[in-house]
């Protein structure tokens, strides 16, 4: 049956009244209510009490299949058995020895074996860390200040990186003009890359989701970072993949694993810590030396400073090698991505059954949707960039998609910005679960979808 927006709203109002109590208590003490700019949902965001495996109860008891899978946190699912008893094992020992101890060690290694742009590792508290690390590290190498960035890509919500993290390249409040002055925003197209590259003498790097802005909402061209290797090599300008999401999940050494096009430098988080707070920066280990005391690239008073209180902390540490080891061998990312792959084709077979304007695509075990323009054939444009990205990226920030999420939730699946990443745990009968759901979402929500409001 067609809701109107107003009757949606009632009935999510009412279903999740406990959450509602809570938002409107946390708006008291928190800004906006919020911890997490994506964490808004209109008219509130749901409340979790807990979570296991696949799914997660809100507070009002309804349960949810979850496709935020901790932001691309949980590939091995939520309270994995041997990931939670590493950490409750590691909790007893202590959560900060405030030295070193023989878990970072591993976990260092593991990185190593496993990541093939590896060769030293230093890690960080979080995604957002490592990006600015990387960064640091990559000016003070080439003793050069630029830095480029692509339209879209998101490397954490620091100073560099915010401004072009969506459609908009507009000035962030609070981010200093010379800081912005370091920094261009590009398109990824090799072309321009090229002519950027080669008028400007100043760039000491290009910072690049490998799989296209937003965990591949925008892929990008087949071809295009082999591309990037070969222009910035010419040019003496380091390559920086952002494997924060990709890294562990396309494959067990990330999408440059996948492509044999091997960064000078690359940030990894989410996944690397098993669901628990953790990033790190990995690469060349004479760009790595510019964190050394003593031999920082032969000039000691270049060393880069770098603390951070909960950097490789025991506790993220034993989660992150316990899942390391898990996922080595690319069995779980081989599930993940058959669910994904699974899940785009019947919510792409709903779409063509429903004649509603829209698709599901994306790579390895992601899936986006664009709902209100476009039909299912095009998703294989989108997969290989061959569609607007900018029409990609506005997808998930429309009106529709507002009340698509609620009517999702309504029927029982957590999606994240329109879309989501499915775990090695995800079962078939998740997947059915949502295919059902996205079908009655498709129902409440069918007169904005075809009217395309956007
Ligand atoms: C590609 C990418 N880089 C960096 C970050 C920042 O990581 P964190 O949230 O751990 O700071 C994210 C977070 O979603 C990300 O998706």
């Amino acid at each position: 049956m067609v809701a109107s927006r107003q009757t949606l709203e009632d009935e999510y109002g009412a279903r999740f009244s406990g959450s509602r109590r809570l938002h409107e208590r946390a708006r008291e003490t928190l800004v906006d209510g919020l911890t997490h700019d994506s964490r808004r949902a209109l008219p509130f965001p749901i409340y979790v009490e807990r979570a296991a495996g696949s799914r997660k109860w809100d507070v009002d008891g309804n349960e949810l299949v979850d496709w935020v899978s901790g932001h691309g946190a949980l590939l091995l699912g939520h309270a994995h058995p041997v990931v939670a008893e590493a950490t409750r094992k590691q909790l007893e020992r202590s959560t900060h020895y405030g030295a070193s101890h023989e878990t970072e060690v591993r976990w260092a290694e593991m990185i190593c074996e496993l990541v093939p742009s590896a060769e030293a590792v230093r890690f960080t508290s979080s995604g957002t860390e490592a990006s600015l690390l990387a960064l640091r590290i990559a000016r003070a190498a080439t003793g050069k200040d630029r830095i480029v960035k692509f339209g879209g890509h998101f490397h954490g919500w620091h100073d560099y990186t915010i401004r072009g993290r969506g459609i908009s390249t507009d000035r962030v409040p609070g981010v200093p003009a010379a800081v912005d002055e370091t920094v261009t925003i590009l398109q990824p197209e090799t072309e321009e890359v090229a002519l950027f590259l080669r008028d400007h003498e100043d760039v000491a790097a290009i910072v690049v989701e490998p799989s296209g802005a937003s965990w591949g909402a925008t892929p990008l061209r087949p071809g295009f970072l082999a591309d990037l290797r070969r222009i910035t090599g010419q040019r003496g300008v380091l390559l920086i993949f952002d494997e924060v999401v990709t890294g562990f999940r396309w494959a067990p050494g990330g999408i440059q694993e996948l492509t044999g096009v091997i960064p000078d430098l690359t940030c990894l988080a989410k996944i690397l810590a098993g669901g628990l707070p953790g990033g790190a920066v990995a690469g060349r280990s004479d760009l790595m030396a510019t964190l050394e005391f003593g031999r920082a690239l032969d000039q000691p008073s270049r060393k880069i400073p770098h603390y951070g209180t909960f950097n490789a902390n025991p506790l993220s540490a034993a989660a992150g090698v316990a899942c390391l080891e898990l996922v080595a061998d690319g069995e779980p990312q081989a599930r993940a991505e058959r669910t994904a792959s699974d899940l785009r084709r019947r919510l792409n077979d709903c779409l063509r059954d429903t004649e509603l304007p829209g698709f599901v695509y994306g790579q390895s075990s992601v899936f986006h949707i664009v709902l209100g323009s476009g039909t299912a054939a095009d998703s294989e444009a989108a997969d290989s960039g061959r569609y607007d990205p900018a029409a990609l990226l506005s997808a998930s920030s429309t009106p529709i998609a507002t009340a698509f999420s609620q009517a999702m939730l309504l029927s029982g699946a957590h999606l994240f910005s329109m879309g989501g990443l499915a775990s090695a745990i995800h079962t078939e009968e998740d997947v059915e679960i949502t295919v059902e759901a996205f079908s009655r979402a498709l129902q409440k929500t069918e007169g904005l979808i075809s009217s395309g409001v956007s």
